[in-house]
């Protein structure tokens, strides 16, 4: 199974972090490990860049392609909120750069067989990590319709979220719902057709994009990260993100605000008692987004939008 290489924004990306010979860096989401391979070619020599994928199939890709710069690379077959833990466990206290190229790479959507895409008939799956135990096919057969509501609300900003969840009740009814294509038909038939004909997406895209989300944990794992990230960066170290969606690009957005934030005192206190100040500053002042011509080559670029913030 060849792996793709569609890096997203990497000159953008290369620029913004900023690498120098001997740095310690992160790759969170190596994918099919592009943007790792820019690093590491940055930081020889005497480098380390850790790359971690909660998918097998991205580690045994790295070992591969990264394959030429053995001696500078650690790869983690684990989440990314296991982050702290790996640098605790290497002895590492701070890392010049993290990179963060959230969602699912093109290998997961096109190769993997496990159910990313509704242009596929596959079983529906969509575990990145095939260790964990819950499966789209177990949350569409067994959760209740209320919650497959409130997933589909929530995670897919579905607004025929009732209807589809009813759809799918009525059809679990029948037999369990087992496949991508099937799943696909059920949520195109459940959409009110004046309103599917007239969008330029798939009707599924949402109720996919929904459970993808759900069944990895996709936003509380990434909220959780970011809320660690100045303790894992050396003064100066920065933190890259690409996210794919406003619900990802809110999380980054508003977790670098925060970090921005100093003292909130009342004006007029002799001395400050909040204790807050400022740990990071943002570098991009707007999200930077992929140029026309990448676009073109590579729609998966198009709602991509990469923020980068430095640790003060
Ligand atoms: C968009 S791709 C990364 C592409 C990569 N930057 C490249 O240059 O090819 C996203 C990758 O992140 C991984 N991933 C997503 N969420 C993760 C998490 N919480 N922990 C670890 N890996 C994650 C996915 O398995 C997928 O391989």
């Amino acid at each position: 199974m060849g792996f793709e290489h569609t890096s997203v924004m990497p000159q953008e990306v290369h620029a913004y972090q900023d690498l120098k010979p001997g740095d310690i860096c992160v790759d969170c989401t190596l994918g099919g490990s592009g943007h790792a391979l820019s690093t590491v070619k940055a930081i020889r020599p005497g480098g380390i860049l850790i790359g971690i994928d909660q998918d097998q199939d991205a580690i045994a890709n790295a070992k591969t392609t990264l394959h030429s710069y053995k001696d500078n690379i650690r790869l983690y077959h684990n989440n990314f909120s296991d982050l702290p833990d790996i640098l605790a466990n290497s002895k590492i206290e701070g890392v010049n750069s993290i990179l963060l190229d959230l969602g699912f790479s093109l290998n997961q959507l096109t190769q993997s067989k496990r159910g990313f895409s509704f242009q596929k008939n596959e079983p529906l799956d969509m575990r990145m990590d095939t260790r964990n135990p819950l499966t789209a096919e177990e949350m569409v057969n067994t959760y209740g319709e209320k919650d497959l509501v409130e997933i589909f609300f929530k995670y897919g900003e579905e607004r025929f979220s009732r209807r589809v969840a009813g759809a799918i009740a009525k059809q679990r009814i029948i037999g369990p719902i087992k496949t991508s294509d099937e799943l696909a038909k059920i949520v195109a038939g459940a959409i009110p057709k004046k309103f599917s004909s007239k969008q330029k997406i798939h009707p599924a895209t949402r109720v996919f994009q929904a459970l993808r989300i759900a069944v990895n944990q996709e936003l509380e794992l990434l909220e959780n990260f970011m809320a660690k990230v100045p303790s894992m960066l050396t003064k100066g170290g920065r933190i890259s993100i690409i996210s794919f969606h406003s619900l990802e690009d809110r999380i980054v957005k508003q977790s670098l605000k925060n970090f921005q934030v100093g003292c909130t005192c009342p004006r007029g206190l002799p001395q400050c008692v909040c204790g807050f100040v400022p740990s990071m500053k943002s570098i991009t002042r707007k999200p930077v987004i992929a140029t026309r011509e990448e676009i073109d080559a590579n729609p998966m670029a198009r709602s991509a939008k990469l923020r980068v913030a430095q640790k003060l």
